[in-house]
């Protein structure tokens, strides 16, 4: 029979109950450590659907981003619906609040969850990746661009991430980026015939886009193009000092006027980070202010300041993990002791919540139960055997410590010791 296989550049996840930093615990561990920086800045969580109708990215991430062109998982379905997974999560985010009517509000959310994206899979892209976004919302320019830098020197700081730079630029105000995006059509315009199909796409819909570029003609010629610096606004350059000065001593900051992000969606403050461990693909976050998205969709005038990381990229740059929890292997002697035992381990787990106690649930020799519980890292092993079970005792042995004698300890004693495990 053929053998079923996941798709290309999806992958599984499998905790190893070992303490390794390999894919999936480094996933897993770089997850939890975000959710707890989101709550430290008082961000409430948000959940969206995986699926939804089509046209919201067009709308949102725009036709002349790579995503909507030709990266989108999109089926019709059986009601000839068009349909998609969502490739990113601001635009599920705002178009929930507008159904929910909250987009006359302020509000901070994350999320967390997978995406997809129909792109040539290789080190650090995927087609099937997770994301943890924050959409701060209902804020105008200013104070909100200092959270959203705040919380990723945070991220940086906790993970343990020092080879980094994080680049920040200004798209304009609405004034300053028509005058520009004139200026750059202006002179690219009577070049287009070396221009790709794609990039003169790009430079009758949204000509900043061009600046993005992949082909190495298009970028020649763009050494010579107008600048976007020279139409930012005084205000605009204030804002991107103001952000590199405040954060310059914690975080790797520059100011990088060819930034212009592959989302449609932005209007001003953008920024990417990068790491150069992480080879090709070396953004590990990127987000920016998006003003119209709102109203584009059919909501609200609603300011607001997003950003995504992925999981995958930042959990290979995570320097700082360790599992925290102490595990104890429960290991019963005899099988027709189980019950009883069993019942033990059962009431030891509800003494302390920061230790696991893992109940060896197959049969085999005490050797073999010891070699798995090595091999899982577990801290200590709990064995109980007939003689146990009569005197209420249970034989506590250290595995951190080779050296270490055995201890016999009664159910009070063996409370206590478990209480007093950090
Ligand atoms: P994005 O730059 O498209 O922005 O994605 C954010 C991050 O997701 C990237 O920096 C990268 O780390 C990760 N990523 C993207 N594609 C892949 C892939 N194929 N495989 C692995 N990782 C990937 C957004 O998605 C915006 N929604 C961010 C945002 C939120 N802007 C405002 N609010």
């Amino acid at each position: 029979m053929e053998k079923i296989q996941s798709l290309t550049g999806m992958m599984d996840l499998i905790e190893d109950k070992a303490n390794k930093a390999d894919t999936a615990n480094g996933i897993f561990y770089t997850e939890n450590i975000l959710k707890d920086i989101f709550e430290t800045y008082s961000i409430l969580e948000i959940r969206t659907p995986a699926l939804e109708d089509s046209s919201l990215f067009k709308r949102s991430v725009g036709d002349t981003s790579d995503i909507v062109n030709k990266e989108l998982y999109s089926f019709t379905d059986k009601n000839d619906k068009s349909i998609t997974l969502r490739p990113e999560g601001t635009a599920s985010v705002i178009r929930s609040i507008i159904e929910k009517k909250i987009d006359n509000e302020s509000n901070k959310f994350w999320y967390l969850g997978p995406m997809w994206r129909y792109e040539r899979p290789q080190k650090g892209r995927y087609r099937q990746f997770s994301q943890a976004g924050v959409e701060i919302l209902g804020y105008s320019e200013g104070i909100a661009e200092l959270e959203i830098v705040s919380i990723i020197c945070s991220i940086n700081k906790a993970l343990g991430i020092e080879n980094s730079i994080l680049k920040i630029n200004h798209l304009g105000d609405k004034e300053s980026k028509e005058k520009y995006c004139n200026a750059l059509k202006n002179f690219l315009m009577p070049l287009s015939s070396k221009l790709d199909k794609k990039d003169i796409q790009r430079l009758n819909t949204n000509p900043l886009r061009v600046l993005d570029s992949k082909s190495s003609e298009t970028q020649e010629i763009l050494k010579d193009a107008p600048k976007i610096n020279d139409f930012l606004t005084d205000q605009s350059i204030d804002l991107l000092n103001l952000v590199k000065n405040t954060f310059s001593e914690e975080c790797n900051i520059e100011i990088d006027h060819t930034l212009v992000r592959g989302l449609d969606y932005y209007t001003g403050f953008v920024f990417e980070a990068v790491s150069s461990d992480l080879g090709a693909q070396d953004a590990y976050l990127g987000g920016g202010r998006y003003d119209d998205l709102c109203k584009q969709l059919g909501g609200k005038d609603l300011p607001a300041i997003g950003m995504a990381i992925g999981i995958e990229r930042l959990s290979l740059l995570t320097k700082t993990y360790k599992k925290n929890r102490t595990l104890i292997s429960f290991i019963i002697i005899s099988s027709n002791l189980e019950p009883k035992a069993y019942k033990i381990a059962h009431n030891l787990r509800s003494i302390n919540s920061s230790i696991d106690i893992d109940v060896q649930l197959s049969d085999g020799s005490l050797k073999s139960k010891l070699r798995r519980a090595n091999k899982d890292n577990a801290s200590y092993a709990f064995i109980i055997g007939e003689d146990e079970l009569k005197s209420e005792n249970i034989i506590v042995k250290s595995l951190n410590d080779e050296n270490s004698e055995q201890i016999i300890m009664n159910i009070s004693e063996i409370e206590n010791f478990i209480q007093n495990i950090k």
